[in-house]
């Protein structure tokens, strides 16, 4: 597919409090953004981790909009502390340890190779203040790990948080926050 180029994407920045006035946006993009893997179970439950997400009061979503269209989102939310994915694979812990888990990160097909992925990422975790942030990459998609790569990430370890999901890289990054 060709790139579509555009420089007006707007990036608009949602809460808890909009979990209910985002959601069909959410699973709509998410279901545009997947559609090559709509028949696994996994991606089928996407409802439940778009609810389980929003749910949490330290969630945070940044959407971009070409007009009105929405283009793709990156959303997670306050890790807890003691419970970071990094944690089983960093020893000594890091001194400055607030994380910020990103759940989803997502482009609509028609708006990839654009560089959009790079600030709706950016433009989440510039709105923050955490010490890292942590993110999940399917092991077999070597390009999308990078991708994270040549923003900061590192591969810290592996995990399958459920035995339906794939097994994931975890990838951490320091954000340059005091
Ligand atoms: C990952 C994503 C946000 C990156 O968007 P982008 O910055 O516009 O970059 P691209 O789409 O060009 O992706 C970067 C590379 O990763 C590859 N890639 C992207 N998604 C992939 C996937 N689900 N499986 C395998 N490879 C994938 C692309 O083919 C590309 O490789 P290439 O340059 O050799 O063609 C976007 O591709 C996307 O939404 N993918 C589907 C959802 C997804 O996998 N999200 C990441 C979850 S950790």
């Amino acid at each position: 597919m060709e790139p579509y180029v555009t420089t007006t994407i707007d990036v608009r920045y949602y809460t808890h409090a909009d979990a209910a006035d985002i959601r069909q946006t959410l699973l709509d993009v998410h279901a545009d953004a997947y559609a090559d893997r709509a028949d696994d179970s996994f991606v089928q439950r996407f409802p439940w981790f778009v609810d389980h997400w929003s749910s949490n009061p330290g969630f945070a979503c940044v959407i971009g909009y070409d007009g009105s269209e929405p283009i793709g989102y990156a959303y997670g939310a306050a890790a807890m502390p003691e419970r970071e994915w990094w944690r089983d694979h960093l020893d000594p812990a890091p001194e400055q340890s607030r994380t910020f888990h990103l759940s989803e990160l997502m482009i609509r097909p028609k708006w990839r190779k654009a560089g959009h992925s790079e600030r709706l990422h950016r433009s989440l975790l510039d709105a923050r203040d955490d010490h890292l942030a942590v993110l999940l990459v399917d092991v077999t998609h070597p390009k999308v790990q990078e991708l994270y790569e040549s923003w900061g990430y590192r591969k810290v370890g592996e995990r399958q948080p459920f035995p339906d999901s794939p097994l994931y890289a975890v990838m951490l990054r320091t954000l340059p926050n005091p």
